[in-house]
Protein backbone atom coordinates (compact mmCIF):
# COMPACT_ATOMS: atom_id res chain seq x y z
CA UNK A 1 0.00 0.00 0.00
CA UNK A 2 1.44 3.85 -0.94
CA UNK A 3 1.30 5.81 2.11
CA UNK A 4 -0.18 8.99 1.99
CA UNK A 5 2.86 10.76 3.28
CA UNK A 6 5.29 9.85 0.56
CA UNK A 7 2.48 10.32 -2.05
CA UNK A 8 2.32 13.99 -0.84
CA UNK A 9 5.60 14.18 -0.78
CA UNK A 10 5.62 13.22 -4.69
CA UNK A 11 2.92 15.62 -5.24
CA UNK A 12 4.64 18.40 -3.08
CA UNK A 13 7.69 18.04 -5.50
CA UNK A 14 5.50 18.00 -8.75
CA UNK A 15 4.15 20.99 -7.56
CA UNK A 16 7.24 22.71 -7.19
CA UNK A 17 8.88 21.41 -9.89
CA UNK A 18 9.85 24.73 -12.63
CA UNK A 19 9.99 21.58 -15.40
CA UNK A 20 6.63 20.20 -17.06
CA UNK A 21 8.61 17.66 -18.70
CA UNK A 22 9.67 16.66 -15.62
CA UNK A 23 6.25 16.81 -13.84
CA UNK A 24 4.22 15.16 -16.51
CA UNK A 25 6.67 12.33 -16.02
CA UNK A 26 6.55 11.86 -12.21
CA UNK A 27 2.90 12.02 -12.57
CA UNK A 28 2.92 9.11 -14.89
CA UNK A 29 5.39 6.91 -12.31
CA UNK A 30 2.84 8.12 -9.88
CA UNK A 31 -0.02 6.65 -11.49
CA UNK A 32 1.78 3.99 -12.67
CA UNK A 33 2.46 2.89 -8.85
CA UNK A 34 -1.40 4.00 -8.20
CA UNK A 35 -2.33 1.24 -10.67
CA UNK A 36 -0.84 -1.37 -8.69
CA UNK A 37 -3.10 -0.79 -5.84
CA UNK A 38 -6.06 -0.82 -7.28
CA UNK A 39 -8.20 -0.86 -4.13
CA UNK A 40 -6.51 1.98 -2.10
CA UNK A 41 -9.32 4.37 -1.66
CA UNK A 42 -6.78 7.25 -2.47
CA UNK A 43 -6.89 5.96 -5.39
CA UNK A 44 -9.92 7.27 -6.92
CA UNK A 45 -9.65 10.90 -6.66
CA UNK A 46 -6.30 11.21 -7.46
CA UNK A 47 -6.11 9.61 -10.47
CA UNK A 48 -8.26 12.58 -12.15
CA UNK A 49 -5.25 14.84 -11.11
CA UNK A 50 -2.85 13.22 -12.29
CA UNK A 51 -4.31 12.83 -15.61
CA UNK A 52 -5.04 16.13 -15.98
CA UNK A 53 -1.00 16.75 -14.55
CA UNK A 54 0.11 14.72 -17.48
CA UNK A 55 -1.56 16.43 -20.35
CA UNK A 56 -1.20 19.70 -18.82
CA UNK A 57 0.77 22.05 -21.18
CA UNK A 58 2.17 24.13 -18.81
CA UNK A 59 3.78 23.73 -15.45
CA UNK A 60 1.43 26.52 -13.63
CA UNK A 61 -1.21 24.27 -14.31
CA UNK A 62 0.37 21.17 -13.47
CA UNK A 63 1.03 22.83 -10.01
CA UNK A 64 -2.11 23.62 -10.14
CA UNK A 65 -3.50 20.07 -10.33
CA UNK A 66 -0.94 18.87 -7.80
CA UNK A 67 -2.36 21.63 -5.34
CA UNK A 68 -5.30 20.20 -5.75
CA UNK A 69 -4.24 16.40 -5.50
CA UNK A 70 -2.37 17.64 -2.32
CA UNK A 71 -5.58 19.76 -0.73
CA UNK A 72 -7.80 15.98 -1.45
CA UNK A 73 -5.41 13.86 0.27
CA UNK A 74 -4.34 16.14 3.60
CA UNK A 75 -7.79 18.73 4.14
CA UNK A 76 -11.03 17.08 5.20
CA UNK A 77 -13.66 19.71 3.76
CA UNK A 78 -17.10 18.69 5.39
CA UNK A 79 -20.30 20.11 4.59
CA UNK A 80 -22.15 22.52 6.94
CA UNK A 81 -24.95 19.93 7.73
CA UNK A 82 -22.95 16.52 6.76
CA UNK A 83 -19.96 14.83 7.39
CA UNK A 84 -19.05 14.12 3.57
CA UNK A 85 -15.52 15.08 2.65
CA UNK A 86 -16.11 17.61 -0.50
CA UNK A 87 -12.54 17.27 -0.89
CA UNK A 88 -12.88 13.75 -1.46
CA UNK A 89 -16.48 13.64 -3.07
CA UNK A 90 -15.33 11.22 -5.51
CA UNK A 91 -15.55 8.04 -2.91
CA UNK A 92 -19.05 8.79 -2.31
CA UNK A 93 -20.65 7.23 -5.17
CA UNK A 94 -23.00 5.52 -3.01
CA UNK A 95 -24.58 8.66 -1.90
CA UNK A 96 -27.38 9.42 -4.89
CA UNK A 97 -27.93 12.76 -5.91
CA UNK A 98 -30.54 12.15 -8.38
CA UNK A 99 -33.91 12.98 -8.23
CA UNK A 100 -34.94 9.20 -9.62
CA UNK A 101 -34.30 6.57 -7.29
CA UNK A 102 -34.76 2.83 -8.99
CA UNK A 103 -34.00 0.77 -5.92
CA UNK A 104 -33.45 -2.67 -6.84
CA UNK A 105 -33.14 -4.81 -3.54
CA UNK A 106 -34.50 -3.84 0.00
CA UNK A 107 -31.20 -3.71 2.65
CA UNK A 108 -32.27 -7.35 4.46
CA UNK A 109 -29.00 -6.77 6.55
CA UNK A 110 -28.85 -7.03 10.41
CA UNK A 111 -32.30 -6.27 12.27
CA UNK A 112 -33.89 -4.97 8.93
CA UNK A 113 -36.76 -7.24 7.69
CA UNK A 114 -39.66 -6.40 5.05
CA UNK A 115 -42.17 -8.16 7.69
CA UNK A 116 -44.16 -4.83 8.94
CA UNK A 117 -46.40 -4.23 6.10
CA UNK A 118 -45.72 -0.41 5.03
CA UNK A 119 -42.36 0.25 6.66
CA UNK A 120 -40.10 2.06 4.47
CA UNK A 121 -36.71 0.74 2.77
CA UNK A 122 -33.82 1.01 4.64
CA UNK A 123 -32.40 3.08 2.22
CA UNK A 124 -34.00 6.15 2.44
CA UNK A 125 -33.00 6.78 6.05
CA UNK A 126 -29.47 5.48 5.37
CA UNK A 127 -29.00 8.30 2.60
CA UNK A 128 -31.00 11.19 4.30
CA UNK A 129 -28.89 10.71 7.32
CA UNK A 130 -25.25 10.33 5.68
CA UNK A 131 -26.53 13.12 3.56
CA UNK A 132 -27.68 15.48 6.22
CA UNK A 133 -26.56 14.63 9.29
CA UNK A 134 -22.92 14.74 11.17
CA UNK A 135 -22.64 12.12 13.45
CA UNK A 136 -23.99 12.04 16.91
CA UNK A 137 -26.82 14.42 16.03
CA UNK A 138 -30.56 13.94 16.60
CA UNK A 139 -32.69 12.46 14.32
CA UNK A 140 -36.41 12.06 14.43
CA UNK A 141 -38.80 9.71 13.02
CA UNK A 142 -42.33 11.00 13.57
CA UNK A 143 -44.12 7.51 12.75
CA UNK A 144 -41.50 4.98 13.51
CA UNK A 145 -43.16 1.83 12.71
CA UNK A 146 -40.69 -1.13 12.92
CA UNK A 147 -37.76 1.02 13.75
CA UNK A 148 -36.50 1.34 10.30
CA UNK A 149 -34.82 4.95 10.87
CA UNK A 150 -33.66 4.08 14.28
CA UNK A 151 -31.43 0.63 12.67
CA UNK A 152 -29.95 3.17 10.53
CA UNK A 153 -29.15 5.99 13.28
CA UNK A 154 -27.17 3.02 15.09
CA UNK A 155 -25.35 2.07 12.21
CA UNK A 156 -24.51 5.69 11.58
CA UNK A 157 -23.61 7.00 14.53
CA UNK A 158 -26.32 9.15 15.21
CA UNK A 159 -29.25 9.38 17.75
CA UNK A 160 -32.44 8.84 16.89
CA UNK A 161 -35.95 9.48 18.89
CA UNK A 162 -39.31 7.60 16.87
CA UNK A 163 -42.50 8.53 18.01
CA UNK A 164 -45.35 5.39 17.25
CA UNK A 165 -48.98 5.28 18.13
CA UNK A 166 -49.70 1.66 18.95
CA UNK A 167 -47.98 0.04 22.23
CA UNK A 168 -47.63 -3.15 20.40
CA UNK A 169 -45.95 -1.95 17.34
CA UNK A 170 -43.50 0.15 19.32
CA UNK A 171 -42.26 -3.12 21.61
CA UNK A 172 -41.90 -5.37 18.64
CA UNK A 173 -39.91 -2.23 16.69
CA UNK A 174 -37.90 -1.82 20.09
CA UNK A 175 -37.29 -5.27 20.36
CA UNK A 176 -35.90 -5.22 16.77
CA UNK A 177 -33.88 -2.24 17.05
CA UNK A 178 -31.97 -3.18 20.26
CA UNK A 179 -30.75 -6.49 18.02
CA UNK A 180 -28.61 -4.24 16.13
CA UNK A 181 -25.43 -3.37 17.12
CA UNK A 182 -24.13 -0.13 18.48
CA UNK A 183 -20.79 0.37 18.21
CA UNK A 184 -20.88 4.16 18.61
CA UNK A 185 -23.24 4.04 21.31
CA UNK A 186 -25.59 6.34 20.59
CA UNK A 187 -29.67 6.70 21.88
CA UNK A 188 -32.43 4.98 19.75
CA UNK A 189 -35.70 5.78 21.93
CA UNK A 190 -38.76 4.85 20.81
CA UNK A 191 -41.91 6.61 22.46
CA UNK A 192 -45.38 6.09 22.78
CA UNK A 193 -47.23 8.69 21.18
CA UNK A 194 -49.47 10.65 18.87
CA UNK A 195 -46.97 12.79 16.46
CA UNK A 196 -50.36 15.32 15.77
CA UNK A 197 -50.58 16.15 19.06
CA UNK A 198 -47.24 15.16 21.36
CA UNK A 199 -45.42 17.99 23.20
CA UNK A 200 -41.51 17.27 22.40
CA UNK A 201 -40.33 19.23 25.40
CA UNK A 202 -40.41 16.72 28.00
CA UNK A 203 -39.08 14.51 25.66
CA UNK A 204 -35.84 16.89 24.71
CA UNK A 205 -35.48 17.94 28.25
CA UNK A 206 -34.98 13.99 28.80
CA UNK A 207 -32.24 13.42 26.64
CA UNK A 208 -30.84 16.91 26.24
CA UNK A 209 -32.05 17.46 23.02
CA UNK A 210 -31.35 21.32 21.88
CA UNK A 211 -33.20 20.77 18.28
CA UNK A 212 -33.26 18.05 15.70
CA UNK A 213 -30.93 17.82 13.02
CA UNK A 214 -33.34 15.92 10.83
CA UNK A 215 -36.81 14.46 10.69
CA UNK A 216 -38.14 11.45 9.00
CA UNK A 217 -42.15 11.66 8.13
CA UNK A 218 -43.52 8.54 7.07
CA UNK A 219 -47.44 8.35 7.56
CA UNK A 220 -49.82 6.25 6.68
CA UNK A 221 -50.78 7.09 3.24
CA UNK A 222 -54.09 7.68 4.79
CA UNK A 223 -56.08 4.40 4.45
CA UNK A 224 -54.13 2.74 1.59
CA UNK A 225 -53.32 0.35 4.93
CA UNK A 226 -54.69 0.19 8.12
CA UNK A 227 -52.87 -0.06 10.60
CA UNK A 228 -55.00 -0.11 14.40
CA UNK A 229 -58.25 0.61 15.09
CA UNK A 230 -57.33 3.75 17.15
CA UNK A 231 -59.30 6.91 16.12
CA UNK A 232 -56.24 8.67 16.57
CA UNK A 233 -54.40 6.34 13.52
CA UNK A 234 -53.99 8.78 10.85
CA UNK A 235 -54.96 5.44 8.73
CA UNK A 236 -58.20 5.94 10.09
CA UNK A 237 -58.73 9.53 9.20
CA UNK A 238 -62.46 9.80 8.10
CA UNK A 239 -62.28 12.53 5.65
CA UNK A 240 -58.67 13.64 2.85
CA UNK A 241 -59.36 16.80 4.82
CA UNK A 242 -58.91 15.05 8.29
CA UNK A 243 -56.13 13.34 6.99
CA UNK A 244 -54.26 16.32 5.95
CA UNK A 245 -55.39 19.09 8.70
CA UNK A 246 -53.32 16.01 10.95
CA UNK A 247 -50.81 15.73 8.62
CA UNK A 248 -50.56 19.69 8.95
CA UNK A 249 -50.20 19.83 12.54
CA UNK A 250 -47.40 16.95 12.21
CA UNK A 251 -45.39 19.36 9.95
CA UNK A 252 -45.55 22.41 12.41
CA UNK A 253 -44.58 20.22 15.42
CA UNK A 254 -41.76 18.95 13.49
CA UNK A 255 -41.18 22.50 12.16
CA UNK A 256 -40.78 23.84 15.89
CA UNK A 257 -37.91 21.48 16.85
CA UNK A 258 -35.71 21.27 13.56
CA UNK A 259 -32.99 23.26 13.61
CA UNK A 260 -33.10 26.26 11.02
CA UNK A 261 -31.36 24.93 8.19
CA UNK A 262 -31.93 21.36 8.32
CA UNK A 263 -34.34 19.08 6.18
CA UNK A 264 -37.73 17.02 7.26
CA UNK A 265 -37.60 14.07 4.54
CA UNK A 266 -41.49 13.51 3.94
CA UNK A 267 -42.27 9.82 2.53
CA UNK A 268 -45.73 9.62 0.86
CA UNK A 269 -47.50 8.38 -2.13
CA UNK A 270 -50.70 8.96 -3.71
CA UNK A 271 -54.21 7.01 -4.10
CA UNK A 272 -57.11 6.04 -6.28
CA UNK A 273 -60.64 6.45 -4.98
CA UNK A 274 -64.12 5.82 -6.72
CA UNK A 275 -61.70 6.30 -10.21
CA UNK A 276 -59.96 9.42 -9.62
CA UNK A 277 -56.63 9.94 -8.71
CA UNK A 278 -55.90 11.44 -4.97
CA UNK A 279 -52.38 13.58 -5.81
CA UNK A 280 -51.94 12.89 -1.58
CA UNK A 281 -48.15 13.37 -1.98
CA UNK A 282 -48.24 17.00 -3.46
CA UNK A 283 -51.54 17.36 -1.03
CA UNK A 284 -49.62 16.87 1.90
CA UNK A 285 -46.36 17.81 0.91
CA UNK A 286 -48.34 21.53 -0.05
CA UNK A 287 -49.66 21.54 3.89
CA UNK A 288 -45.63 20.99 5.09
CA UNK A 289 -44.80 24.15 3.37
CA UNK A 290 -47.69 26.05 4.67
CA UNK A 291 -45.67 25.58 7.94
CA UNK A 292 -42.91 27.56 6.65
CA UNK A 293 -40.66 24.60 4.79
CA UNK A 294 -38.94 25.34 1.84
CA UNK A 295 -39.41 22.33 -0.70
CA UNK A 296 -35.80 21.45 -1.98
CA UNK A 297 -36.11 18.41 -3.49
CA UNK A 298 -38.99 15.78 -5.22
CA UNK A 299 -37.60 12.38 -5.77
CA UNK A 300 -39.62 9.65 -7.38
CA UNK A 301 -38.75 6.06 -6.03
CA UNK A 302 -39.89 2.91 -7.51
CA UNK A 303 -42.10 0.66 -5.13
CA UNK A 304 -40.30 -1.79 -3.20
CA UNK A 305 -39.95 -4.63 -5.85
CA UNK A 306 -40.56 -7.82 -3.85
CA UNK A 307 -44.47 -5.99 -2.69
CA UNK A 308 -46.01 -7.17 -6.23
CA UNK A 309 -46.92 -10.74 -6.10
CA UNK A 310 -47.62 -11.61 -10.03
CA UNK A 311 -51.12 -12.73 -9.09
CA UNK A 312 -51.96 -9.46 -7.86
CA UNK A 313 -49.89 -7.70 -10.73
CA UNK A 314 -51.96 -9.40 -13.32
CA UNK A 315 -55.24 -8.06 -11.49
CA UNK A 316 -54.59 -4.54 -11.18
CA UNK A 317 -53.09 -4.35 -14.85
CA UNK A 318 -56.56 -6.12 -15.63
CA UNK A 319 -57.95 -3.55 -13.64
CA UNK A 320 -56.05 -0.24 -15.64
CA UNK A 321 -57.08 -1.41 -18.86
CA UNK A 322 -60.55 -1.88 -17.79
CA UNK A 323 -60.72 1.53 -16.12
CA UNK A 324 -58.76 3.87 -17.95
CA UNK A 325 -55.96 4.56 -15.12
CA UNK A 326 -52.15 3.67 -14.51
CA UNK A 327 -51.06 1.48 -11.71
CA UNK A 328 -48.73 3.10 -9.33
CA UNK A 329 -45.19 2.13 -9.35
CA UNK A 330 -43.84 4.43 -7.35
CA UNK A 331 -43.75 7.26 -4.26
CA UNK A 332 -41.96 9.88 -3.38
CA UNK A 333 -39.72 11.73 -0.63
CA UNK A 334 -40.06 15.08 -0.42
CA UNK A 335 -36.94 17.03 0.66
CA UNK A 336 -38.07 20.45 2.88
CA UNK A 337 -36.16 22.38 4.36
CA UNK A 338 -36.36 24.71 7.43
CA UNK A 339 -35.05 28.02 6.29
CA UNK A 340 -33.78 29.92 8.91
CA UNK A 341 -34.85 33.29 9.91
CA UNK A 342 -32.20 35.26 7.79
CA UNK A 343 -32.22 33.48 4.85
CA UNK A 344 -36.28 34.07 5.12
CA UNK A 345 -36.12 37.64 5.21
CA UNK A 346 -33.70 37.08 2.41
CA UNK A 347 -35.81 35.60 -0.02
CA UNK A 348 -38.16 38.67 0.82
CA UNK A 349 -40.70 36.90 2.73
CA UNK A 350 -40.93 38.63 5.75
C1 LIG B 1 -46.05 4.03 7.05
S1 LIG B 1 -45.84 3.44 8.66
C2 LIG B 1 -44.19 3.91 9.06
C3 LIG B 1 -43.22 2.79 8.79
C4 LIG B 1 -41.80 3.08 9.19
N1 LIG B 1 -41.18 4.10 8.36
C5 LIG B 1 -40.98 1.80 9.10
O1 LIG B 1 -40.02 1.74 8.32
O2 LIG B 1 -41.36 0.82 9.75
C6 LIG B 1 -46.81 4.55 9.60
C7 LIG B 1 -46.80 4.28 11.09
O3 LIG B 1 -47.43 5.37 11.73
C8 LIG B 1 -48.15 4.90 12.86
N2 LIG B 1 -49.15 5.93 13.17
C9 LIG B 1 -50.38 6.16 12.65
N3 LIG B 1 -50.95 7.24 13.17
C10 LIG B 1 -50.06 7.76 14.04
C11 LIG B 1 -50.06 8.90 14.88
N4 LIG B 1 -51.11 9.73 14.93
N5 LIG B 1 -48.95 9.16 15.63
C12 LIG B 1 -47.90 8.32 15.59
N6 LIG B 1 -47.84 7.21 14.83
C13 LIG B 1 -48.90 6.94 14.04
C14 LIG B 1 -48.70 3.57 12.42
O4 LIG B 1 -48.98 2.73 13.52
C15 LIG B 1 -47.55 3.03 11.55
O5 LIG B 1 -46.70 2.23 12.30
Amino acid sequence: MLQPESIVSRLVSIRDSGDIDKSRHEASVLLEDLAMHPDDRINSYLRVDLEKIINSYSQERASHYASRAIKSIIEVKTGRINDIDMNRWREYDDIITDSLWIIGKRDRSGAHNADYWGNFIPQIPSQMIRRFTRKNEWVLDTFMGSGTTLIECRRNGRNGIGIELSQKVLDLAMNNVNSEGNPDGVVTEGIRGDSTQIGYDGIMNQFGIKKFQLALIHPPYWDIIRFSEDKEDLSNSRSLDEFLMKMKSVGQKTFDVLEDGRMAILVIGDKYENGELIPLGFMTMSRMLECGFRLKSIIVKNYDVTRGKTAMENLWRYRALLGNFYVFKHEYIFVLEKRGRRSYKKAGKE
